[in-house]
């Protein structure tokens, strides 16, 4: 029995597998407690854009292997309005810039195996309930494993549960500020043995609606069609499916452009929000990742952002214990939370862009074709966007 650590982290997603793994690498000792079991979490279907602060984080910690063998550097993105494509090039905009196409499924998968084979305590089906006397200087996790009711003793808590996870709920009323906003709209994601029929990812805006053409491999491609909220998804049977894509993708100076089709093997409608939490730290309670803040799917940023919470805390708490000094970790919050606002701006701007919204008027959808006109048109307007889609650098 687990009687306690120095980091209890609440969560087996991406942002708590790769604090873990960042802690152990610097003789921190740390607990991971995952409420699902291990399939669960390896084929939960996720985004998979990794910016070059992530892509060096995973590599530093040794974690990099598979992703060097399979993931897709791209050095750009495809926006598709109005009949025509225009191409963003991230090197030229961002002074050398690129993302890397891999799977948070992947990295999830990486970084588990790691933490099994090498790592501290990683327990599956361990369901927690409670963070108590987080503003004491010994937090407890109060969790369930294998029907028994036990007990972690900690130094620091780091909520790393998501949006639906219970560390939040350890910030007491008084402290905690929320903000949050809806889109009357959502995603119908399909994952297809089709290869790519584009060679970067396509962001297209319709009257039709947005959809965005995006990959898992050569071999596997991964498409999202914007439907309204509350879709069920036997309403799309694959046949509707694309022939949607290729209307919402259709080029005026190509009109036979046409997706290559396989067979559909997931479909799920995928609600989108915005939402942060403030702030990221109560007393000894960290928060990480979606626990603190949900961004829209169409920045690509969910994923990026978990990893520099972590980054960023996990470097604060080798500071504490190669000085002693908490420098870094009484900075955590306002640090993470002037990335996090960015991240919530640029995928407020892409979803509202980029969506046809059901309640605009004729005029605000001539301002949206305006938007990506001065997009593709302006040098600094696609810098702008290059630079937010890449992600600015951790420093
Ligand atoms: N006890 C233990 N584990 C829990 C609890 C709980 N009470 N509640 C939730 N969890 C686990 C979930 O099962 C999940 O595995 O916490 C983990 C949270 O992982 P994610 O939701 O993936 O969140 P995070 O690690 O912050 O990664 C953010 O995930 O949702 C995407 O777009 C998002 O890409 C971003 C990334
Ligand atoms: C994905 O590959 O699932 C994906 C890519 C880019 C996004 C969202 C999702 O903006």
């Amino acid at each position: 029995m687990l009687r306690h650590t120095t980091v209890g982290i609440i969560g087996g997603g991406p942002a708590g597998l790769l604090l873990a793994r960042l802690l152990h690498r610097a003789g921190i000792d740390s607990v991971v407690l995952e409420s699902r079991n291990r399939a669960y979490v390896e084929q939960r279907q996720r985004a998979g854009i990794l910016e070059q602060t992530t892509v060096d984080a995973l590599r530093a910690c040794g974690a990099g292997e598979r992703m060097d063998t399979l993931g897709l550097v791209h050095d750009g993105i495809e926006l598709r309005f109005d009949g025509r494509a225009h191409r963003i090039d991230f090197p030229s905009l961002t002074g050398g810039r690129s993302v890397l196409v891999y799977a948070q499924t992947e990295v999830v998968k990486d970084l588990i195996a790691l933490q099994l084979d090498q790592g501290g305590p990683l327990l599956f089906e361990a369901e927690v309930h409670a963070v108590e006397g987080a503003d004491t200087e010994r937090p407890l996790i109060r969790y369930t494993h294998r029907g028994r009711e036990q007990t972690l003793s900690c130094d620091y808590v780091v909520g790393c549960d998501g949006s639906h996870g219970v560390a939040r709920d350890a910030l007491p009323e008084p402290v905690r500020r929320t903000y949050q906003r809806s889109y009357p709209y959502s995603w119908l994601g399909i994952l297809a043995d089709a290869p790519p029929s584009y060679p970067e990812l396509v962001y297209a805006h319709s009257p039709r609606g947005f959809a965005l053409g995006s990959m898992r491999s050569p071999t596997v491609s991964r498409l999202y069609l914007q439907v309204p909220n509350g879709t069920d998804p036997a309403d799309w049977p694959d046949e509707r499916i694309w022939g949607e894509l290729d209307a919402r993708f259709a080029l005026r100076a190509d009109p036979d452009w046409r997706l290559r089709r396989g067979a559909i093997t997931a479909k799920a409608v995928l609600p989108m929000r915005s939402h942060v939490t403030e702030p990221m730290r109560h007393g000894r309670l960290f928060l990480a990742g979606d626990a603190a803040h949900i961004v829209p799917p169409a920045g690509a940023k969910g994923l990026n952002l978990a990893a520099s919470d972590v980054i960023i805390l996990a470097r604060a708490f080798i500071q504490l214990s190669e000085t002693g000094t908490t420098e870094l970790l009484d900075a955590y919050s306002d640090t993470c939370l002037r990335r996090v606002w960015r991240a919530e701006h640029f995928s407020c701007f892409m979803t509202t862009t980029l969506h046809t919204d059901p309640g605009h008027s004729p005029f605000e959808a001539r301002l949206q074709l305006s938007q990506l006109a001065r997009i593709a048109d302006s040098r600094s307007a696609s810098a702008e966007l290059a630079e937010n889609y890449t992600g600015p650098p951790l420093g």
